[in-house]
């Protein structure tokens, strides 16, 4: 649906920028519309811009780009771009020559003229999809040279795509008033629901895996973002396999996998944070609005100003975003959510782990909060399921160890002296 007006728009010769969250699926997007704009006769190139170091590094990106076009149109700029030549194509495969080209100013000059030469020497619309866009902000400058050559081209269509909402800003709005009124803004939401079980059953059902049972709630617990939905989906593939049937346990166990998967780059996150920010992650992750006073008080924000600093910070990075129609916020990485409950201070939520040749389940981290104890892990889970629906949310950590190492301190049994 995006796509198909994406494909419209520059058809349209109108220029567009399409923002959402890292790994909402845009690169994907782009280069469906790029398939579709060859389709329509609309040559184009994606220029990939996400954490560029230099202005060399942005020739060889530029460069890159045009290198991937169809030889036919590459030769109506063989001139051009062997004038600039900063890498050399061996068997598909770019390699950056060891000494950068002696003026890559000139050289980024000279690239973005491109694609206007070759629309007019062919006579046709020609489209330019800059990806992750927002990255030029770290080179003092560069925008502007961008924004110079983009807008008198009146023959080729721009369509920006960028991951930071504030970074986004500051280009098509503090300093690109003239490319800002020319580009229509379009987000990248969610996956519908309904489509992402059909999509799932389907791809689970060409692989001879039986998921039906479970597929509502990996629907569920991957709240739409396209990437976590594949690695949970793909590592309960890994786990269940063909000819088999998916149950809960495989999903919670292949949940676990993503979360392990990804704590190291989640942990990176955090520690890169203010701790404002963390308060506010605290907050939501425990199902609390940071302006309200009991998040206040729970996770030490001085008051609302400082609330609303760190959550305007954090939406500028697209880890909070807003709900639509709705002015309710969210985290917008649902493990992430899930590790903030786990290790960012957020409400205690639910424990089962072994205790005395039994179970036991806890509320909260400490015996003190011992809900019941049960013979088997699976009574313990099932009354932990009860606890956390019966609550206004929550998550259950399950220790299923017999290594008293692998508990946390309060759990492992205490020897009387
Ligand atoms: N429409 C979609 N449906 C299902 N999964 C998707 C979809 N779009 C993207 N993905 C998954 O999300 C991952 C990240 O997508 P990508 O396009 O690289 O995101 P971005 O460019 O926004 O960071 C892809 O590797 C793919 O597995
Ligand atoms: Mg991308």
């Amino acid at each position: 649906m995006e796509g198909r007006h994406l494909l419209d728009m520059a058809e349209g010769g109108h220029n567009a920028v399409l923002h959402a969250p890292r790994r909402f699926g845009k690169t994907s997007l782009l280069k469906q519309v790029l398939q579709g704009a060859e389709k329509h006769d609309i040559p184009g190139v994606l220029v990939d811009l996400s954490d560029v170091l230099s202005v060399a590094d942005v020739a060889a990106r530029l460069e890159q780009a045009f290198r991937g076009l169809p030889g036919n149109i590459q030769r109506l700029i063989s001139k051009e771009l062997g004038s600039v030549a900063i890498t050399t194509p061996i068997a598909g495969l770019s390699f950056t020559r060891r000494n950068p080209p002696s003026d890559p100013i000139a050289a980024v000059h000279t690239l973005l003229e491109l694609p206007a030469r070759i629309a007019d020497r062919r006579g046709k619309r020609v489209l330019v999809v800059l990806d992750e866009f927002q990255s030029l902000i770290a080179l003092d400058g560069m925008d502007g040279v961008f924004r110079s050559h983009i807008q008198h081209h009146n023959d080729v269509s721009y369509l920006f795509a960028g991951s930071e909402p504030s970074l986004l800003r500051t280009l098509f709005e503090d300093r690109a008033r003239p490319l800002y009124s020319q580009a229509e803004r379009l987000r990248l939401g969610r996956l519908d629901p309904d489509a992402t079980h059909d999509f799932l059953s389907g791809r689970f059902e060409a692989s001879g895996m039986d998921a039906a049972a479970i597929i509502p709630d990996l629907v569920y617990v991957a709240e739409g973002h396209p990437q976590r939905l594949m690695l949970v989906a793909h590592l309960l593939w890994d786990r269940v396999g063909t000819a088999n049937e998916a149950t809960l346990a495989d999903l919670r166990s292949a949940y676990d996998a993503a979360m392990r998967a990804v704590d190291p780059e989640l942990r990176y996150l955090w520690d890169s944070l203010g701790t404002n920010e963390r308060r506010v992650l605290a907050a939501l992750a425990s199902g609390l609005s940071p302006y309200q006073q009991e998040a206040q008080l729970l996770m030490g924000l001085a008051g609302g100003g400082s609330a609303a600093r760190a959550t305007r910070a954090l939406e500028g990075k697209a880890i909070v975003e807003r709900v639509e129609d709705d002015e309710r916020l969210r985290i917008v990485d649902p493990l992430f959510a899930r590790w903030v409950r786990r290790h960012g201070g957020a409400r205690a939520q639910v424990y089962v782990f072994p205790q005395a040749g039994r179970f036991a389940v806890t509320d909260g981290p400490s015996l003190a909060f011992l809900r019941s104890t049960h013979e088997t892990l699976s009574e313990a889970e099932a009354d932990a399921d009860r606890i956390v629906a019966s609550a206004r949310g929550g998550d259950v950590m399950i220790y299923d160890t017999d290594d008293p190492n692998e508990l946390p301190d309060w759990a492992v049994p205490r020897t009387d002296p």
